[in-house]
């Protein structure tokens, strides 16, 4: 399966395979992105806790691959540095993933991080997430962290996500949360809370919403579920210590995961989740 996944990509000299790909409307979050990937970074993981925590998305990444078959196939979209995989030697040797993101000096950092996993376990693919050169029904998992908020046509994407997955696979996206108390704190400081629109100079960002919520269930026809994260880790209030991989206050966060309505006004995370069952005509006649 993997051989076929390959067969329909260009294997390029940096050891990424890529497809020929247009992306509409992001050129601000091009621009930005590459100039944040332009640095070197000396120690990935310090970087990535200021934006992530990585103990509760660790235990995410733990809980999704639980839900993955053995041998299963997933894809990353926007998975950038790559470092959700990073333990999966250890953890799920079994489980192959794809790796999609639109800017290549991201997945070159991705090399960095994954190490002996590129080319192996773990690909690295540079495409767009409204355009995946995949065939359908191919991936057991879609995995998408802080991508669809940031992509205007995010419908073209979930629609891309689910024709990508096989029957019974799994979608699991996780977007920034339109916060009531960073809302109010953010009043009474007098600075704006971005919630939708253009953020000039660097990228459009659309908190999860109503609308992505209906547009996934529209989608996917099914039930879809919902879970809050990130409780006590709040980079936009500069709380971020909670991100750093060995902090014991983000491991009690990790577990402080769950579906809403308990955290859903402080946490910083809104993930929705759900499974691709099949559904009409269309689909049984695109299998055959
Ligand atoms: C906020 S970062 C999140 C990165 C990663 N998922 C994580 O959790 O660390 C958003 C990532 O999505 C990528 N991205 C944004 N729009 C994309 C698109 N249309 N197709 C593919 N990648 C995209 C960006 O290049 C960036 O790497």
């Amino acid at each position: 399966m993997t051989g076929n996944i390959l067969s329909k990509l260009r294997l390029d000299a940096d050891g990424i395979y890529s497809y020929d790909f247009i992306s509409a409307g992001q050129d601000d979050e091009r621009r930005s992105r590459e100039a944040y990937a332009s640095f070197d970074y000396k120690n990935y993981l310090d970087e990535i806790s200021r934006n992530s925590s990585i103990p509760v998305m660790d235990r995410e990444v733990d809980i999704f691959l639980k839900k993955i078959p053995r041998s299963g196939i997933i894809v990353d979209v926007g998975g950038c540095w790559g470092w959700h995989w990073r333990r999966n030697a250890t953890i799920r040797p079994d489980v192959t993933v794809f790796i999609v993101d639109f800017i290549r000096k991201n997945l070159i950092h991705a090399k960095k991080v994954l190490g002996d996993s590129i080319n192996n376990s773990v690909f690295l693919v540079h495409g767009d997430a409204t355009s995946l050169a995949f065939d359908d029904n191919t991936f057991d998992g879609w995995w998408s962290v802080q991508v669809l908020q940031h992509i205007p046509n995010f419908k073209k994407a979930i629609s891309e996500a689910r024709r990508v997955l096989k029957p019974g696979g799994i979608f699991m996206n996780y977007s920034l949360n339109n916060q009531p108390l960073a809302r109010l704190i953010y009043r009474i400081m007098g600075k704006q809370y971005h919630i939708k629109g253009e953020i000039p100079g660097r990228f459009y960002l659309s908190r999860a919403s109503s609308k992505e919520l209906d547009a996934i269930k529209e989608t996917f026809s099914n039930e879809v579920k919902q879970r809050f994260c990130e409780v006590f880790f709040q980079p936009e209030l500069r709380i971020r210590f909670p991100g750093k991989e060995s902090s014991i206050i983000g491991k009690i966060d990790s577990f402080l995961s769950m579906d809403p309505p308990l955290f859903a006004w402080i946490a910083r995370q809104r993930a929705c989740y759900t499974t691709k069952i099949m559904r009409d005509h269309h689909d049984k006649s695109n299998n055959t």
